[in-house]
């Protein structure tokens, strides 16, 4: 029997690894599950433990919240020490946080096998964090796997092996698929007062928008004016409330409704109903590119720029455009009506995950 390592740390990956698990334990893998702790609030780490039914982790490290070099280094260290100790034959991870890449970095100096869910994403912009664990989280995984084509030409160009690229998809939009049925018991639309009512759901967390008090003002001031056309819901990422709070910066204003963040059950639930989305999170231009709703993305690039060709997303930057003038327009194009249309993003992306684990590593 194989030893599987999965490491999740922050939200996306939390809700992204219930179908990975689900997959790897098919195949009669042993399976290990690490949280890093690198979100730790209950609304940002156990309320995703209740959305997908999902059993605690097998070990929860801990390290918390700090800067870059200091919370990579405390995953490292206690991966280090974890895959000394267990051996395992297969380290998986997702996305592009902090836990992703020293994860990986952890796995490779031991000699374990990385696989890495969400390979071949780029910006182009190193000044994201992101990007960084990206370049170096694919540069050093033994099986890449892809949530759309473009991503494979990218790897290709990095001059990474064919051989070691598969694309399976996207194992957001299979978490997501997996809890859309339930949607409909969560009573968080009723309770915000949007059960009935067209809405813009709001969610920005990017240090590049939050962490300077001025950019944080300016797109306060957007969502205030937004906020006198139609009602806005915005869920505050703690980072994000965090620099509300250090700078002074008020948020009250009639139409514009501020929460906890919400679980990912209330969070879908407000999602499919919402008439417009603005954001600056990765894995919401995904969301509402399968959902066929409107988003505006708060940032001047996305590493998922098949969410603006074949989604429903569009980038906006608030210094040269009104907020309100863009959602206007967004809200007259409406939803896309119909199936998704991009390859792979199907609901399936893990039964994929697990052939070319199969066929790659043997296992
Ligand atoms: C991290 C990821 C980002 C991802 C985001 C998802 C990195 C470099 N960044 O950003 O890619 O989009 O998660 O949400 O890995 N905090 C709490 N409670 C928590 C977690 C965080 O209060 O449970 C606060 C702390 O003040 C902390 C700040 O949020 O300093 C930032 O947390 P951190 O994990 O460093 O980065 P995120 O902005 O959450
Ligand atoms: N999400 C959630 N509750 C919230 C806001 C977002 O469950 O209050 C979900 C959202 O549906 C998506 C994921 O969190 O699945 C995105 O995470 P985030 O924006 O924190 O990170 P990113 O995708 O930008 O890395």
């Amino acid at each position: 029997m194989i030893h599987a390592i999965c490491v999740a740390g922050a939200r996306p990956n939390l809700i992204k690894i219930k179908p990975v698990i689900d997959v790897l334990e098919s195949l009669g893998a042993k399976m290990t599950f690490v949280h890093t702790g690198q979100h730790y609030d209950e609304l940002m780490s156990d309320v995703f433990f209740s959305d997908f039914e999902m059993e605690k982790p097998t070990h929860f490290l801990g390290v918390g919240s700090g800067p870059h070099g200091v919370q990579t280094a405390k995953v490292l260290i206690a991966l280090e020490e974890l895959f000394t100790r267990d051996r395992p034959d297969l380290l998986v991870v997702v996305g592009d946080v902090n836990s992703t890449m020293a994860g990986a970095l952890a796995a490779v100096k031991l000699g374990v096998p990385v696989a890495h869910i969400e390979s071949g994403l780029r910006s182009f912009d190193r000044t994201m964090p992101e990007e960084i664990n990206r370049l170096l989280t694919d540069a050093v995984s033994d099986l890449l796997l892809t949530s759309c084509r473009s991503a494979d030409e990218q790897l290709l160009r990095e001059g990474i092996p064919a051989s070691k690229i598969r694309f399976v998809g996207n194992v957001m939009i299979d978490s997501l698929v997996m809890l859309l049925p339930r949607v409909a018991a969560s009573t968080k639309p009723r309770e915000l007062g949007v059960q009935e009512r067209p809405f813009v759901l709001v969610t920005l967390h990017r240090p590049s928008n939050v962490d300077a008090p001025a950019r944080l003002k300016l797109l306060r001031d957007n969502l205030v004016e937004l906020s006198q056309q139609l009602p806005v819901v915005f869920p505050v990422h703690p980072r994000t409330r965090k620099m509300l709070d250090q700078a002074g910066i008020g948020t009250g204003a009639r139409g514009l409704v501020l929460t906890e963040p919400l679980s990912y059950l209330d969070f879908i639930a407000l999602e499919t109903r919402a008439a417009l989305v603005v954001t600056d999170s990765g894995g919401i231009q995904e969301e509402t590119s399968y959902l066929g709703i409107p988003c505006l993305t708060v940032r001047p690039n996305t590493e998922r720029p098949i969410t603006i060709t074949e989604g429903t997303n569009r980038l906006l930057d608030p210094e040269k455009e009104s907020l309100s003038a863009a959602a206007q327009a967004a809200l007259q194009r409406g939803r896309r009506l119909g199936a998704c249309p991009i390859e792979g993003w199907d609901g399936h992306a893990a039964a994929r995950i697990i052939l070319a684990l199969q066929e790659k590593l043997g296992v």
